[in-house]
């Protein structure tokens, strides 16, 4: 089976591209394949644009979504990987979410209800400066909404790999420990 890892971090050297490249090293090591799309280095563009929204209704998607589309339907599992930006994703991941996720492709309305297409599972490491904390449920308000995402299409969510307290003068053992648990969750990913 193939894995497609989504990661959305500007810098290479990142703590976001450390995890992902442990997390695709576990999925390959369980015997599986492992994609990766990383939309800085790939340079997508998150933008949607008003002809793009005007042909959504009709199912038209221009031939650089269309690549996007069947990039993720290679594919058997679906990984994002990114750090919390004021409160959300990097603009880059939630742009290829609305553009890439179109009507007809990642869900179609049934009557009154709408089917999720995309029957393949999913699962997002997710990078937090700040600690978890008790007084405030930080975990609803930055991972809920986008686990709502690939609920919506469908997906099967494994539980997501969420790292606090990772900033750049984190302790060192922690932030290993992280990497660590993003290798066992890709050799689990597939089991
Ligand atoms: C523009 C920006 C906004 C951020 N917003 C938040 C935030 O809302 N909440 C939070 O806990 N951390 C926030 N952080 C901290 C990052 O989540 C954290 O530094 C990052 O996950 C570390 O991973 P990296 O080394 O791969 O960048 C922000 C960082 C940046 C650069």
């Amino acid at each position: 089976m193939k894995a497609l890892i989504v990661t959305a971090h500007p810098q290479p050297d990142s703590f976001t591209q450390a995890l992902t490249e442990r997390f695709i090293a576990g999925v390959v090591a369980s015997g599986h394949e492992a994609e990766i799309a990383d939309l800085y280095g790939e340079g997508f563009n998150p933008v949607v644009s008003v002809q793009e929204m005007n042909g959504w209704q009709n199912g038209l998607v221009s031939p650089e979504i269309r690549a996007e589309q069947e990039r993720i339907r290679s594919c058997d599992g679906l990984v994002l990987s990114y750090p919390v930006w004021w409160s959300t994703p990097p603009a880059i991941l939630t742009g290829w979410l609305q553009r890439v996720l179109t009507l007809g492709f990642a869900f179609q309305h049934e009557g009154s209800r709408t089917e999720g297409q995309l029957r393949m599972r999913a699962q997002m490491l997710v990078n937090v400066g700040s600690k978890q904390r008790q007084d405030v449920d930080l975990a609803t308000l930055y991972i809920e909404p986008m686990l709502g995402v690939l609920r919506y299409c469908g997906m099967e969510i494994l539980p997501t790999q969420a790292n606090w307290g990772v900033y750049q003068k984190a302790d060192r053992a922690a932030l290993e420990a992280y990497i660590e648990q993003a290798f066992e969750n890709g050799k689990r990913f597939f089991a």
